[in-house]
């Protein structure tokens, strides 16, 4: 095989599963980070997701895939209850978060939301504030108010969103004078910074370039050190290069989740097997 970044990438996610793999197979494995039963979720009296259940472990790349429209970005809000943000939407079923619902009443959705955080596909920067302030606004309305703390995680953020370098000299520019890449690891420090446990990403590079893209798609691989990371995308050649297992949606519904591997390369579902061949999408 021709040692390209992206099958060195591959080989390394590869390495990756097998040795949460090999380990699972001598201990208790590790708890799930999400575990999700028979979810659905409509908007109104239109399903769009339809009893999913699916675990995803932590500390992994899950990629989600499938057609425009298959409930990939309703389902990922879903693990951070982003889509209360959506008038007259209602789910059934359970979403399970280190162990914990997720929708008890006891739960807080702005907790949740600070422990699972959240990149959208299209960069927003907040456009008044400065580069710096982008970053740290999360622990300002947090209530943190301390400027040598401030600073640090100022910096670490950027140093883990592969921004720093690019930025330390410009810190008070607007977030908004960047390029769509960097503001888009912008917006990946702005997350970061609030010490999340996990990174939802939707579809965080279909807006950018290919060398925009390829530097995301490097950092969700150094991020996942210390992340749960599940990203949506259509881009299959992305799901193959960044993740370490991937779930296939198609109207609404789970078809296949497995090793990412396993996914691309033999399909257990005629329907995975088309999509991924490129009979429709
Ligand atoms: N805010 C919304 N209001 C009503 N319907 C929506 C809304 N967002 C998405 N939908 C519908 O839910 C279904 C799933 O959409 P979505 O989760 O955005 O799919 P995907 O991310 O896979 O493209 C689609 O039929 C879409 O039209
Ligand atoms: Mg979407």
């Amino acid at each position: 095989m021709i040692e390209t970044p992206a099958t060195l990438r591959n080989s390394v996610a590869q390495e990756r599963t097998k040795s949460i793999m090999s380990s699972s197979e001598t201990e208790t494995p590790p708890r799930p980070a999400f575990e999700v039963s028979n979810l659905s979720i409509w908007y109104g009296e239109k399903p769009a997701v339809r009893d999913v259940t699916i675990d995803i472990p932590s500390k992994t790349i899950t990629a989600i895939i499938g057609p425009s429209g298959c409930g990939k970005s309703t389902f990922l809000r879903c693990l951070n209850r982003m889509h209360e943000l959506i008038p007259r939407t209602r789910i059934e079923g359970k979403v399970l978060f280190q162990g914990e619902d997720l929708y008890s009443t006891g739960s807080d959705p702005t907790i949740v939301r600070r422990r699972i955080g959240m990149v959208f596909q299209k960069s927003n920067p907040f456009p008044t504030m400065s580069i710096a302030e982008n970053v740290v606004i999360g622990l300002k309305l947090n209530g943190v108010r301390n400027r040598k703390l401030l600073d640090e995680r100022l910096e670490k953020s950027l140093r883990m969103a592969a921004l720093w370098d690019e930025v330390k000299d410009d810190l008070h520019k607007p977030g908004m004078s960047l390029s769509g890449g960097q503001q888009q690891r912008l917006c990946i420090a702005r997350a970061i910074a609030v010490e999340p446990e996990v990174l939802l990403m939707d579809e965080p590079a279909s807006a950018l370039d290919p060398i925009a893209t390829m530097k995301i798609e490097e950092l969700i691989h150094e991020l996942v050190a210390n992340y749960t990371i599940v990203i949506v995308t259509h881009n299959m050649q992305q799901a193959s290069r960044v993740s370490d297992r991937t779930a296939f949606f198609y109207v609404g519904r789970l078809i296949e989740f497995g090793e990412t591997t396993q996914i691309f390369t033999q399909p257990k579902e005629k329907q995975t097997e088309d999509y991924i061949t490129g009979r429709f999408g």
